[in-house]
């Protein structure tokens, strides 16, 4: 299952998302932590933090960190862990591996898409997605590759903000995301590429596969106890365990 459907003004076909998704992180990369800083008025670390520590991250534990991005899951996990030198960062972009390479000098890095990852079976015991999974080529068998990987009983976190289900609620979703954000996002950096990388996030949270198809993708890729849980409808933890 595919998290949304091809964006035509963006990419005529599906194989070619990775490498337009590549090039926008990789020119966007630079301003990835101002925006998303201001964008979520700083509370983005403290979130990360407290998610995975809620949802089981322990110091000693195994992490692999999926689409790590620019870092900021694995820094906000090597404070729950005491350290960075139990997690693995999987990232395709050459621009976010770059910035996350300076902020954690102790962790492993792999570059590399989410569907077929070159870590051996059955060796994690947490894995985490922060704000990614809409780019994955397909959900059922990018998670069966997240299965492949974890211990048994190994925790999936994936963390990913849901356009709300009212119609209020989705109406202000798309002010705030589609419009003001990116509106800012240029004015802060003076980056059109800054703010290309926000527009497209919008897009793809717009076109985003509803929770309950990302509910049953875990399931169909073989994990237990898989669920959403939400804050106020947008802030979506989904959460599952290998047996
Ligand atoms: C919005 S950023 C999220 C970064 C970070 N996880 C965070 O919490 O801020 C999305 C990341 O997903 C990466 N990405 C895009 N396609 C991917 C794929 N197929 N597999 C793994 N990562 C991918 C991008 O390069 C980008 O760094």
């Amino acid at each position: 299952m595919t998290p949304h459907p091809v964006l035509a003004h963006r990419y005529a076909q599906p194989e070619e998302r990775p490498g337009y998704v590549k090039q926008l992180f990789d020119q966007g990369a630079e301003h990835y932590d101002p925006v998303v800083g201001w964008g979520f008025f700083g509370t983005g670390n403290l979130y990360r933090k407290y998610a995975q520590a809620r949802h089981g991250l322990k110091p000693g534990m195994n992490l692999l960190d999926v689409a790590c991005g620019t870092g900021l899951m694995s820094v906000a996990a090597s404070q729950v862990l005491g350290s960075d030198k139990t997690i693995t960062c999987v990232e395709p972009s050459d621009g976010m591996l770059a910035v996350a390479r300076k902020k954690l000098p102790g962790a492993t890095f792999i570059q590399s898409g989410a569907e077929k990852m070159p870590v051996e079976d059955s060796t994690q015991d947490f894995l985490t997605v922060g704000y990614a999974l809409r780019h994955f080529a397909d959900l059922t068998g990018t998670f069966r590759e997240f299965h492949r990987v974890l211990k048994p009983g190994g925790r999936v976190l994936i963390l990913e903000a849901t356009r709300p289900a009212g119609k209020i609620g989705s109406w202000l979703f798309k002010l705030y995301f589609g419009i003001v954000y990116p509106f800012f996002a240029r004015l802060l950096t003076r980056s059109k590429k800054a703010e290309e990388m926000m527009v497209y996030f919008w897009e793809t949270m717009d076109t985003c596969v509803r929770p309950e198809a990302v509910v049953s993708a875990l399931k169909a890729a073989g994990f237990q106890d898989a669920r959403r849980i939400a804050t106020l409808g947008v802030f979506s933890e989904y959460v599952a365990v290998k047996a």
